[in-house]
């Protein structure tokens, strides 16, 4: 035996293999890296498999209390830092399988009794990502409520909406800010539908044909509240969907967080000025003294393409394949504990720099001037005095175009100019084309009216209970 060779009755699976692995292969094969996060919902799998093997008999009681407290020990020693983990035992659950076996000795080897790997990874899996769907849900609620208390104290400011990124017409902030309230309403909702298809129990499956052994697949996924058992052994064994649909949702958050760093980014700026990020939560210029640079978002933004990218990669990895199990799905945890580490951190900091953020009041408010955003008002004026749309639309469009020429306001036009338009102008077109008239004529439901933003803002507040 040379010293690249390993003895193969370390091998779990060694028996058939009569030379040992090379050590490049036990390299290149190991997920043991990445996959000992597992360690916590591997053990708790566990522990729920050995108890129903022991009401089925196929183990003691005896045996299983073994299995437990086995566990139980590892499970400290991996907590306390000092489980010595084996690459040459490739993953987590072998490396725990073969610690309890070197403790509890014969007890610990009937442990896989009816489980593969393959079953045993999926479980894993969907318990770990049940309960960072929780936290997700826990971060994304904070940057919510971050949201609400920014609209609340800043209810009333108005300021220009965009399309395109040119003024377009005039909102309230708080109508704005309340937009990604409701992107981030999404996000949950869309976490929430995506734990309810992963917390289905595929423990059972086995390889992928089922078992012979008289197992009860119903009592160990109740008992690990799932809310019920997969129903085709050869789809659990190769399917991935939860986690693909993890990465969806998890790509949308990211992408929403996006859009608003893109803003933060560009609000900042000397340009707009409509925000201070505080100093703490801005860097500077190792040459430029009078530097402070939104770095905060700039990452946020910058770190999009790695959690899209997260999602391409898994699907590309599920694609193509055979039924069932393949090895390729090895690469399925390192995309999704990325993308799960780099929005939950996203969602984390976003919160803070939200409450670190402060408003520019005034210059919102100027900014709503000129620019001629409250035409389309004068065009829905005209329409309430029966003008078709369309037509509206153009006269508007010659009333702007006059103002241009005289670099006048559509405010600063006389009630007689206004009329050379159109008869049916009369005096109380002037209230519709200040900004407040304006912002307050949008009562649509879902509009920017004061009285609507109030509504929905009141209600959002019940539903995360901060009122
Ligand atoms: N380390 C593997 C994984 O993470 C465990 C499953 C191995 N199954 C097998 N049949 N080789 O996917």
């Amino acid at each position: 035996m040379t010293a690249q060779q390993n003895d193969t009755s370390k091998k779990m699976w060694g028996g058939r293999f009569s030379e040992s692995t090379a050590a490049s292969v036990e390299d290149f094969t190991a997920s043991i890296q990445y996959d000992m996060r597992l360690y916590r919902h591997d053990i708790m799998g566990s522990k729920a498999h050995a108890r129903m093997l022991a009401r089925q008999n196929l183990i003691t009681e005896t045996e299983r209390d073994a299995i437990l407290h086995g566990l139980t020990e590892i499970e400290s020693e991996i907590e306390a830092g000092t489980f010595a983990f084996k690459p040459e035992l490739e993953d987590i659950h072998m490396n725990i399988e073969k610690a309890l076996t070197d403790r509890v000795g014969a007890a610990g080897a009937k442990l896989h009794t009816a489980r593969s790997r393959n079953d045993q990874v999926s479980l894993d899996l969907r318990l770990y990502l049940r309960d960072e769907a929780e936290e997700l849900d826990r971060l994304l609620t904070e940057v919510q409520k971050s949201f609400l208390a920014l609209a609340r104290k800043y209810m009333g400011t108005v300021m220009p909406g965009y399309t395109h990124l040119q003024r377009a017409q005039p909102v309230l902030l708080s109508h704005h800010l309340l937009a990604y309230y409701e992107m981030f309403a999404r996000d949950r909702g869309r976490i929430g539908d995506c734990k309810k298809r992963m917390n289905i129990s595929p423990l059972g499956a086995a390889a992928m044909a089922g078992t012979g052994l008289p197992i009860d697949r119903e009592s160990v996924a109740k008992e690990l509240g799932f809310d019920g058992v997969t129903a085709n052994s050869m789809d659990t064994s190769g399917d991935r969907d939860f986690a693909l649909e993890l990465l969806f949702s998890l790509s949308v958050v990211q992408l929403h967080l996006s859009r608003l760093a893109e803003e933060l980014v560009l609000w900042s700026s000397k340009e707009f000025e409509f925000v201070e990020i505080g100093d703490r939560y801005c860097t500077g210029s190792s040459i430029m003294p009078q530097k402070k640079n939104p770095d905060i978002p700039e990452l946020i933004r910058g770190k999009s393409g790695r959690v899209t990218g997260a999602l391409v990669s898994l699907m590309m990895t599920v694609k193509g394949l055979p039924l069932t199990y393949n090895r390729d799905l090895q690469e399925d945890k390192e995309p999704v504990f990325d993308a799960l580490d780099t929005v939950k951190a996203g969602l984390a900091i976003t919160a803070e720099l939200l409450q670190n953020t402060t408003f520019y009041t005034d210059r919102l408010q100027q900014a709503t001037l000129g620019g001629f955003m409250t035409a389309t008002d004068l065009a829905d004026y005209l329409v309430r005095k029966d003008m078709p749309f369309r037509e509206a639309h153009s006269v508007v469009g010659r009333v702007v175009a006059l103002c241009q020429e005289r670099n006048i306001e559509l405010m600063d036009l006389t009630l007689t100019e206004l009329q050379e338009f159109s008869t049916t102008i009369e005096s109380d077109i002037f209230e519709l084309l200040s900004v407040e008239g304006s912002v307050n004529s949008r009562i649509s439901t879902g509009g920017t009216a004061r009285v609507q933003v109030e509504r929905a803002l009141e209600h959002a507040e019940q539903q995360l209970g901060t009122r």
